[in-house]
């Protein structure tokens, strides 16, 4: 019998960081007893702007930069567009899929300025190409294309989720009051002990200082874009299209506003957007009536000052809580990379008599 039958494993958050750590988790030892607790799941019909995972575009769009964390989320980035190529191939229903991305800036910082044709940018091989002058729309200063991917979020998230369950992964709705309250739910539901908790709750305990509000607010229109493009505009606003594979319209945003924690949608944000885009890519739409709006979406990045948050807190003697949030605008692009190293500090943290 296996040491670990008696240690099982909590994961809290159903977001796309918790399924994919504990997808990997359960990958590599299908014989733990893990369960993800979550107040909100892939299929919660209205999911708050706290539930990011729902209300991201979602697409890969590298950050160039030398700081420690750009290098650390750029490595974690490139792994991920490794899992992302072979869930793309091997499962084309999960909702990832490889297209152009293209990138306009009117403002370019001087870090994007050096990268030149051929460099690695999203990926090795990624086709990576500065683009010529001749080639960049009005008011833009550069320009690259690359290959890169894009996500269809909740299609995503449920396919990750029911893998995980058909592999015998257990899924708990329920709101917890704190990441430690875990331990004491685990007894009580008759989990057994628990002594790793693996804290992928987004932003939603509230309790680090360091992590932020960031609004998104973008629309969702029928149409079909087939690339994935992003203008940076001279007044810090972004205007970009991601299409969502398999049908699901494209993604049209978006707005970066900090600590602004209005949750519904505004329309004066909405007729902007579209405004924005039609001026900016007419080859798409080119008046804002012809958009054929689905919805309007209001979400929350999960900001966090420094970045991802992956290290583990001893809470009491044979208590464990491993951390991983913190993704902001990036937890899709990074999350199985990120996954990676959230499950070492978890392989870490077992009880020696259970080390994994
Ligand atoms: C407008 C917008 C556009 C974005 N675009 C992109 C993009 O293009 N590319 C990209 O990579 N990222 C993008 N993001 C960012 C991405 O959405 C987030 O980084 C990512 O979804 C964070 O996932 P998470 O699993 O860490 O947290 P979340 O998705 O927030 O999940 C948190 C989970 O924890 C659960 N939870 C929280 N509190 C409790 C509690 N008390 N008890 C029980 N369960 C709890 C929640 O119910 C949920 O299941 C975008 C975000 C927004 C808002
Ligand atoms: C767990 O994650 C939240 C973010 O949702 C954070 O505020 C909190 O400090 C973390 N740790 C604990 C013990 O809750």
């Amino acid at each position: 019998m296996s040491p670990f039958q008696e240690d099982p494993i909590i994961v809290i958050g159903a977001g796309v960081t918790g399924l994919s750590v504990a997808t990997l988790l359960q990958s590599q030892y299908p014989e733990i007893r893990i369960t993800i607790i979550a107040a909100e799941t892939p299929t919660t019909t209205s999911p708050s702007a706290d539930y990011a995972s729902m209300w991201a575009g979602a697409h890969y769009r590298p950050i160039a930069g030398s700081t420690a964390q750009l290098k650390q989320e750029a490595e974690m980035a490139q792994r991920t567009a490794k899992v992302m190529r072979r869930i793309a191939q091997e499962s084309p229903e999960a909702g990832v899929a490889f297209l152009q991305g293209v990138e306009y800036l009117e403002d370019p910082p001087e870090e994007i300025l050096r990268l030149k044709t051929g460099d690695v940018y999203a990926s090795t091989n990624d086709e990576f190409r500065v683009l010529e002058h001749a080639e960049l729309p009005f008011g833009a200063k550069w320009g690259c294309e690359y290959r890169t991917w894009c996500v269809n979020v909740q299609p995503y998230c449920q396919w990750l989720l029911d893998r995980f369950i058909t592999n015998g992964g257990q899924l708990i709705g329920h709101r917890l009051s704190s990441a430690a309250d875990a331990f004491d739910f685990a007894r009580q539901i008759g989990l057994g002990r628990v002594k790793i908790i693996v804290n992928c709750s987004g932003r939603n305990f509230d309790q680090d200082p360091k992590v932020k509000i960031i609004r998104g607010q973008t629309v969702l229109v029928k149409q079909r874009y087939s690339k994935t493009v992003t203008r940076q505009n001279r007044d810090g606003t972004w205007t970009f299209l991601i299409p969502r594979p398999n049908g699901g319209g494209t993604i049209v945003g978006g707005t970066k506003e900090i600590g602004d924690p209005e949750t519904r949608p505004r329309p004066e944000t909405r007729q902007k957007l579209l405004e924005q885009a039609a001026q900016a890519y007419p080859d798409f739409v080119d008046s804002v009536d012809k958009f054929e709006v689905l919805k309007e979406n209001v979400g929350r990045r999960p900001w966090r000052e420094g970045g991802f948050r992956i290290e583990t807190e001893s809470v009491a003697p044979g208590q464990r809580i491993v951390h991983g949030y913190g993704g902001g605008g990036r937890g899709y692009e990074l999350s199985w990379g990120a996954a990676e190293r959230i499950v070492e500090l978890v392989k870490a943290s077992a009880p020696a008599k259970a080390r994994l």
